[in-house]
């Protein structure tokens, strides 16, 4: 495979970063945990075996938004413009829009972006394969994470003049909380001005379903994966910080919907009460006490627009699942119309 590697500054995964990291949200009123420690190659394998679990609905509901909307998707992928996938993963959804792109002929360049090597090489490899060697598209690779590739997109001077379009897809926007996104989306546009790239556009998956029965079982699936997948975070961490920060006896897998928040939390919680040790410092936690490792945030168009107030971005155009009795309309006028629980719906920002 020919895939291009470049060459980015990453701290965020390193054991000095960590070490502050856990100091900082462990002290916080609501005591948490980095989410980024989720996401190592074992990590990354079980949410890919979470997506494929049954009642893991926001997988298959945005799969089936992608391939029902593939043609009218693709328009807003100029000929010698470049995407930038925030968080990869398994790219089991953006092998149908780089599939499409290839069959069109289009030239484009495809920038994948993850925090797991290893994850990101096996996955990228199986997509050059699937698209073969005479495929107008041609993949890359960028091991870093979000704030870390502002960089690479206002230096690069392979995207001047070139059109990007930011794929957020899978609910991961909704991991963080409105304050960060909205951060990232002014640092993105500013990094856009800031160079010699042509139009900037996110093409973003977001699930506004709030049937708290559905969103629970997918998120504590009776498999026992999402409880696998909570605690691979720990040992993570453990394996990053080189002892056992945490021991996996004393923890337990709680996940609760917070209906203030509209968000599923994942949560670890200690079976008795305990002292942690991160570096020098002891943290002491009470038995049972919720630490959470990441939010799941359900969002609709008017929280979304609430969002992105002020970012100098906004939704031009959203794809809604017709599952569940939502419709078919795909104009956003129409979309608006509907008051079911919405579900996944994939925005396009400008
Ligand atoms: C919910 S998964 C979605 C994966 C894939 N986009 C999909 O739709 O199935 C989130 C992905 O974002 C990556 N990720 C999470 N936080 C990140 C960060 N701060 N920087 C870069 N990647 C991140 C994870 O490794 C993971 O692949």
């Amino acid at each position: 495979m020919t895939i291009q590697t470049y060459e980015i500054e990453r701290k965020a995964q390193t054991r000095t970063h960590l070490e502050a990291e856990l100091t900082k949200s462990l002290s916080a009123d609501e005591r948490h945990l980095p989410s980024l420690c989720l996401w190592d190659q074992q990590g990354l394998q079980l949410f890919e075996d979470i997506t494929h679990s049954e009642d893991y609905y926001p997988f298959a509901a945005e799969v089936s938004l992608l391939r029902g909307n593939v043609d009218n998707l693709l328009d807003h992928i100029s000929e010698g413009g470049a995407i930038l996938e925030l968080g990869s993963g398994s790219l089991e959804k953006t092998d149908i829009l780089l599939q499409g792109l290839s069959h069109l002929q289009r030239h484009v360049d495809y920038y994948a972006l993850d925090v797991s090597p290893s994850e990101l090489y096996r996955t990228l490899n199986a997509i050059e394969d699937k698209l073969g060697d005479n495929s107008t598209v041609k993949c890359h690779p960028l091991v870093c994470t979000y704030e870390e590739s502002l960089v690479w997109l206002k230096q690069n001077p392979v995207l001047d003049g070139r059109d990007v379009i930011v794929l957020w897809l899978g609910s991961s926007m909704a991991n963080e909380t409105p304050e960060t996104i909205q951060r990232l989306l002014r640092s993105f546009k500013a990094a856009s001005e800031s160079s010699q790239i042509g139009k900037l556009t996110f093409l973003i998956g977001i699930d506004g379903c709030k049937d708290i029965t559905r969103i629970s079982r997918a998120y504590d699936l009776s498999n026992g994966l999402s409880r696998r997948f909570a605690m691979n975070g720990i040992a993570n961490i453990n394996s990053i910080m080189g002892y056992n920060v945490f021991d996996p006896k004393d923890w337990v897998f709680r996940g609760l919907w917070n209906s203030k928040q509209s968000r599923y939390e994942t949560c670890l919680s200690p079976v008795r009460d305990i002292a942690l040790q991160i570096g020098r410092q002891a943290i002491h936690l009470k038995s049972s006490e919720l630490v959470r490792l990441i939010y799941s945030q359900k969002w609709d168009r008017g929280d979304m627009e609430r969002i992105l107030e002020g970012t100098g971005f906004g939704i031009t155009k959203c794809w809604k699942n017709p599952e569940g009795g939502y419709g078919t309309s795909l104009s956003t006028a129409q979309v608006l119309q509907h008051t079911h629980i919405p579900g996944l719906v994939l925005y396009q920002l400008e």
